[in-house]
């Protein structure tokens, strides 16, 4: 069945109103692909009610940034909702979510400054933004983000904690393609040649995990490996950063680290920017 699309604050409002039972929220920035999908799925084994946000966010997007080529393809965005039994869809235009310039931002604070959002500055401040507006305009009891973005996870999860926000966060393992590139709407900007070497991200990953027994400097030591000779191919992977942090505070861990981390890496492929981690465990 074709969800119910609301595209004004009112007709949210209105569907919003004839909601009972439980409700939760999928926020994207539309090009669905299974990656979205999957968290469809789990947003439906949580709640009586599924709602999905579709907006690109201009707020998250820096200077030179691909905000205005980022793919836009509504209808197959709502087939795939439909596909997925999805109730209602949020999507609203720039215009009516910031009818003007807001003055009142959310600070991602030292959790949003580095890694990702050293590599783009504002971008967590712009994404927490928009988040917080969705849960207040929609008002879900339950959120669902993908673990592929595991420092917007982790902030999001983050900010309910801090401003006591009456929602609860879930996070959805990462969608991959056979060759391991994790899914992204930004991957059908890359040519067959820049598929072979953005595979090099997850290839990293993969190894790097493999030498989780010898702790994190080796982790690196062998993930970096795989990098650098990506850097080599045509095209090569310009590499933003390669790190291991702690997956509650995104801060690089030590070598003597025990528990949980998140192995984290972007790059660029021609001018598309990735990224992809895999969480990890020692001791
Ligand atoms: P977008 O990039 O469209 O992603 C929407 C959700 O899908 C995010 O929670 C993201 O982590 C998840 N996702 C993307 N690729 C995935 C994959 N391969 N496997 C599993 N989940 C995946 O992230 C955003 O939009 C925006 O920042 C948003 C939260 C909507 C705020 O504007």
């Amino acid at each position: 069945m074709t969800p119910v699309i609301a595209k004004t604050r009112a007709e949210l409002a209105a569907v919003r109103s004839t909601v009972g039972g439980t409700l939760a929220l999928v926020p994207t920035m539309g090009a669905l692909h299974e990656g979205h999908r999957s968290l469809i799925r789990k947003a439906r084994e949580l709640a009586d009610t599924v709602a999905v946000s579709i907006f690109v966010n201009p707020l998250q997007f820096g200077e030179g940034e691909d905000f205005d080529r980022y793919p836009r393809t509504f209808a197959g965005d709502i087939e795939a909702c439909a596909a997925e039994g999805v109730d209602l869809v949020f999507a609203p235009t720039s215009e009516v979510m910031y009818p003007s310039e807001p003055q009142v931002t959310v600070a991602a604070g030292p959790m949003g400054s580095v890694i990702e959002g050293a590599a783009r500055p504002g971008h967590f401040d712009g994404m927490l933004t928009v988040v917080l507006k969705l849960f207040n305009l929609v008002r879900p009891d339950v959120a669902v983000f993908g673990e592929k973005d595991a420092q917007q996870l982790a902030l999001v999860t983050r900010m309910v904690a801090d401003l006591d926000l009456p929602v609860r966060v879930v996070g959805g393992p990462t969608v991959r393609e056979l060759d391991g590139l994790a899914l992204s709407s930004r991957n059908r900007y890359l040519s067959a040649a820049d598929r072979r070497t953005a595979a090099a991200l997850s290839e990293a990953l993969q190894a790097g995990a493999g030498a989780l027994a010898d702790g994190p400097g080796a982790v690196l030591r062998t993930a970096r490996a795989v990098l650098d000779k990506a850097a080599g191919a045509e095209p090569p992977l310009e590499l933003d950063y390669l790190v291991l942090v702690d997956p509650a505070t995104f801060t690089e861990v030590g070598e003597d680290h025990a528990g949980p981390a998140v192995l984290a890496v972007a790059g660029r492929v021609g001018a598309t920017h990735l990224i992809d981690n895999l969480p990890l465990k020692f001791g």
